[in-house]
Parts: C-alpha cells; sequence; structure tokens
C-alpha cells in the first residue's frame, strides 16, 4: 500500500460492513440452532470467511441470499481435516468453545502468527468443564461432549475467553458463572439475552443457566464496525479541513473508549443515536479536524478501546502534551506485539518515545515524516501506519499491507474516495 501525504482534507460519508466481534457470535450462535437464521451485514473479510469455512466443515449449512447470510446449524458433524482458523484468534477461541459442547473431535490449526497466540486461558477452564483439549497452542486437538458448568476466575479481562465459555457453557449441565477483572465488551450476553438465554450480569461475571431446549434462531442486522470505523475517525480528526459522517456504526458502551477519550481530548465527534438492533445500539458518527491535547489512558478503558491502540499512538504523535499508556501489556500478545512493532514502526518515521513494559509516553505534536514501513502481519497496524502516511509530507509505503483484509476489505477503496491518495 501506497500512501501520498499530506492529505488535503477527507470529506464524506461511510457505511461500513459488519462488526467483526458481532458477526462471529451471530455466525456460531446460528451454526448452534437447528432452526433457520437469517444474518444481515456480517463482516465478509479474512477472519469471518475463516469461521465460515470452518464452519461448513462442521457440517452447518451456509448460503447467501440477497446480501444475507442463511445458516441452518444444530449438531455437528465430525470434520474430516484440520480445521484452519487462519490468523483469526477470535475464529479458534470462541470455536474451541462451541466444539467443547459437541460430542466430536477436531483438530484446530491456522497461520504461525496464530500459532504465536495464547489459548490456554481458553483450553484451561475448557478442560475443566470436561473436555479434552491437547495443547494450550495451536494446533491443537479438541474432544467435546458431557460438559458440566464451572465457576471460573479468569485472571484478564477478556471477552474471547467470555465468549468461549458461555459458547461451552450453554451446551453443559448446570449452570456456569464467568467472573473477569473489569468489564470486557458484552455482545455475547446482549445476542444470547435476545435468544431467550437466562443471564445475570454486571460488570464483573456472568451467570448462565443453560436451556433444556435447543437454541432459537439468529436473526440479526450488524452494526458497522466500531474498531474499523476508528480509522476514519482518526483520520478525520487528523486531516485539517475534513468531514467525515459514518452511517449506523454500534455505540455499545463497552466498544467505544476510543470515543470518550478522542472526546476528552478535543476532538470534535458527535454521535446520534439511531436505536438498536439485535440488542446492539447503533448510531452516525460525525467527526470534523480538530486540535487535541494530550491525555493518560489506563485501568477499565484500555479494556473499551483494547483494539484502538495502534491507532490512537498515531493520533498521540499529533497531539499537544505528554500522552501516557499504562495497564496495556494485553497488547502484547495481539496479531503483533502492539506496543514494540507499532513504535518501531513510527520510530522509522522519526517519532521519539519511551516503552514500558504495559504501554509508553509519547511527547507531541512530532513531525511524522514519510518511510517505507512493514505491517508486522498486522492488519490494525498495516491500517494506523497508513493513517500516520497521510499526515506525512511525501511517500509512505507499507509492505504485506494485504493483510488489511483480514478485518477491512475495502480499507484504501473508502480512503480514496474520502480524498486520500492511497492505493
Ligand atoms: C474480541 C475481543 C478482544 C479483541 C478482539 C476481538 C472479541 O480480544 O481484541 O479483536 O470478539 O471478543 P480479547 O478478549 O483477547 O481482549
Amino acid at each position: 500500500m501506497k500512501i501520498t501525504g499530506p492529505a488535503t482534507q477527507l470529506v464524506g460519508e461511510v457505511q461500513l460492513s459488519g462488526d467483526k466481534s458481532i458477526s462471529h457470535r451471530a455466525l456460531l450462535h446460528a451454526a448452534l440452532s437447528p432452526e433457520e437464521s437469517r444474518l444481515n451485514n456480517i463482516l465478509r473479510a479474512g477472519v469471518t470467511t475463516a469461521m465460515i469455512d470452518c464452519l461448513r466443515e462442521l457440517g452447518v449449512k451456509i448460503q447467501e441470499k440477497n446480501g444475507n447470510l442463511i445458516v441452518r446449524g444444530g449438531k455437528w458433524i465430525q470434520p474430516n481435516k484440520p480445521l484452519n482458523c487462519g490468523n483469526s484468534a477470535t475464529t479458534m477461541r470462541l470455536l474451541m468453545g462451541a466444539l467443547a459442547g459437541q460430542p466430536i473431535t477436531a483438530e484446530l490449526t491456522g497461520t504461525i502468527g496464530l500459532q504465536r497466540r495464547p489459548m490456554g486461558r481458553v483450553a484451561r477452564p475448557l478442560r475443566e468443564m470436561g473436555a479434552s483439549i491437547s495443547s494450550d497452542n495451536a494446533p491443537l486437538v479438541i474432544k467435546g461432549g458431557n460438559l458440566h458448568g464451572i465457576i471460573h476466575n479468569s485472571e484478564v479481562a477478556s471477552a474471547q475467553v467470555k465468549a468461549a465459555l458461555l459458547l461451552a457453557a450453554l451446551q453443559a449441565k448446570g449452570e456456569s458463572t464467568i467472573h473477569q477483572p473489569g468489564p470486557s465488551r458484552d455482545h455475547s450476553e446482549r445476542m444470547l439475552c435476545e435468544l431467550g438465554i437466562k443471564l445475570k450480569t454486571d460488570d464483573h461475571s456472568v451467570t448462565i443457566q443453560p436451556s433444556e431446549k435447543s437454541l432459537a434462531a439468529t436473526n440479526i442486522s450488524v452494526p458497522g464496525d466500531c474498531s474499523s470505523a476508528a480509522f476514519l475517525i482518526a483520520a478525520a480528526v487528523l486531516v485539517p479541513g475534513s468531514k467525515v459522517t459514518l452511517r449506523n456504526v454500534g455505540i455499545n458502551p463497552t466498544r467505544t473508549g476510543i470515543l470518550d477519550v478522542l472526546s476528552s481530548m478535543g476532538a470534535d465527534i458527535s454521535v446520534l443515536y439511531n436505536g438498536e438492533s439485535g440488542g446492539e445500539p447503533t448510531g452516525d458518527i460525525l467527526v470534523k479536524h480538530s486540535n487535541l491535547k494530550s491525555t493518560t489512558v489506563q485501568g477499565e478503558t484500555v479494556v473499551r478501546m483494547i483494539d484502538e491502540f495502534p491507532i490512537f499512538t498515531v493520533i498521540a504523535t499529533q497531539s499537544e502534551g505528554t500522552t501516557t499508556v499504562k495497564d496495556a501489556a494485553e497488547l502484547r500478545i495481539k496479531e503483533s506485539d502492539r506496543i514494540s512493532s507499532l513504535l518501531e514502526e513510527l520510530r522509522k518515521m522519526g517519532i521519539k518515545f519511551t516503552e514500558y513494559t504495559d504501554g509508553y509516553t509519547i511527547v507531541g505534536p512530532q513531525i511524522l515524516n514519510p518511510a517505507q514501513l512493514e505491517s508486522h502481519g498486522d492488519h490494525r497496524m498495516a491500517m494506523s501506519l497508513a493513517i500516520a502516511g497521510m499526515i506525512a509530507q511525501g511517500c509512505t509505503e507499507i509492505t504485506h499491507s494485504e493483510v488489511v483484509d483480514e478485518s477491512f476489505p475495502d480499507y484504501t477503496k473508502t480512503f480514496s474516495q474520502l480524498g486520500a491518495t492511497i492505493g
């Protein structure tokens, strides 16, 4: 991907593809129901293709009709080849939870990058529930069925751990409770409530009572992805003269940490609430170019914007004063080490910073110079560096940028339409 900066102004309206986390959950819940589900605006990208392909191997019928996905699932069949989760940890962790409840044996595998991601945080409690799982890293073999409920104290506030355990608990005998040190995205809870499953939730725990009846059909229209929206919001805030409207974006408060943080830094962002879709609040977001002041991001806010740190770090370089990120060690085990790899790339653009084990400090504003950059195989890194390129004066090139297709295949098209020189 090549970007010629500085972008002059970004102007227009964007309708984003469906939210990645909600799409994964909708596909899995539909796949566990024997009824026919209709899923609208499911994200069609690398990560969800991996999920759809795995589910088809498990005997789930998934067809495309008039832009919707029609899914019919129920009892899964033993796959006759390893299930390839690609580069998607959400696919792997959530599938592990769902497979734990099925009386079949399946091998799960993925890219070298995925093989480095920790799976033990999901495998250990699933073993306690009765599943047999061969390893704490991919590739692994899982043998499911005959699960019993669990009381689990997770050491991390991770929505993937929670979602995986809820998928297993749905299929277990007896109640399960999952405790986490703080709140994390609650899409699974919202969707399961819509399906009539009995859940008790607070910020730190969720208790689920599995139903004797089979899971009802999931019929949902997935809101636009607020993590993809973050790139457009950042670009509009940073590029002088910009004014961008994002239509029908998910504004679940467990995901909108970036909006709150940017607003507190002085960003001109307004959100117009549209209503609910499938238990999820949606809205239109209007963003204009703004001058930003620095801030500190720490504690529970980190989880509410966990996927937005690559782009937030680019924003920090352009904000006046000292920006500090703390309590964010989880960033080191995402698609790349989103602290050191990102800072390594920004250093090539001339950025100075101080790195800590759980975050960093950046004093801004600093000049971003055009450079030859590397995506580190991380979609959000590639998309964030492209925004840095839009601020720099000259041509920035990002190698292995095809990885953006993992979550936002229309990325370059969307930015070209708004006026950026990108391709
Ligand atoms: C996700 C949760 C987050 C996030 C990931 C998607 C989910 O991961 O980073 O992109 O869909 O539950 P963790 O739960 O590991 O923090």
